[in-house]
């Protein structure tokens, strides 16, 4: 279930009020530690597994009563992954793209915003206390940015998995235009198929 076309958000914000928007956002913080003592993490970057069994962004749907698209999304983040994602807010500035789809007349907006370690851990440590865990999210998880000796595991075999929308090329790109993974892992991964 890949992502549509993408719009730019002066279009996607223009678009009138059958469109409903959707916001989700990579949350991402530095770790330094190396996984055996050899393969570097180099971020802890967010996602979860979601109530239909796929991978995605934290985020959700933008309601009348928000103010803005940016109320609607961090609002969701307090749902989904509970109180401490109210010691940050995801910002305008943090906006990476819109997309039409999955669904018709949806908008999918993407944001990515950069956390404190201490501030990325509280958001993991309360996340079972949301009041949207067990119902809508499953569990948070962190994407492994490595890839293990086999050629494989690691980000490889993760991005084998069943994601929402647009979250799988949303991921990748996020990566790469944020530096999240060295330039000769990107091209590693770009010689492998992606998935139909
Ligand atoms: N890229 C593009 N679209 C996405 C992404 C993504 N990364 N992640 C989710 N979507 C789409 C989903 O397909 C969904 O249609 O955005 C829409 C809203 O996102 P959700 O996070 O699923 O919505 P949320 O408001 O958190 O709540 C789930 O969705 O199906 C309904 O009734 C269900 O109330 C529930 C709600
Ligand atoms: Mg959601």
């Amino acid at each position: 279930m890949a992502g549509g076309r993408k719009v730019e958000l002066a279009e996607a914000l223009a678009m009138g009020p059958g469109w409903r928007h959707a916001c989700h956002a990579l949350l991402y913080a530095p770790d330094p530690r190396l996984l055996f003592g050899r393969f570097p993490l180099r971020y802890a970057v967010l996602m979860q597994m979601r109530f239909d069994g796929r991978l995605g962004f934290p985020g959700g749907f933008v309601e009348a009563r928000d103010g803005s698209l940016e109320d609607g999304l961090n609002r969701e983040l307090r749902e989904e992954l509970g109180e401490a994602a109210a010691a940050f807010r995801v910002e305008r500035a943090d906006h990476r793209g819109a997309r039409l789809g999955p669904r018709p007349g949806l908008l999918a907006h993407f944001y990515a915003k950069r956390l404190t370690p201490e501030q990325l851990r509280a958001v993991e440590a309360g996340a079972a206390r949301a009041r949207d865990h067990g119902l809508e999210v499953l569990g948070l998880v962190r994407v492994p940015l490595y890839t293990l000796q086999d050629g494989v595991g690691g980000l490889p075999a993760f991005l084998e998995n069943s994601f929402i929308g647009a979250a799988r090329e949303q991921l990748l790109e996020a990566l790469e235009d944020l530096e999240l993974l060295e330039p000769d892992a990107i091209s590693y991964l770009k010689t492998r198929t992606p998935p139909q």
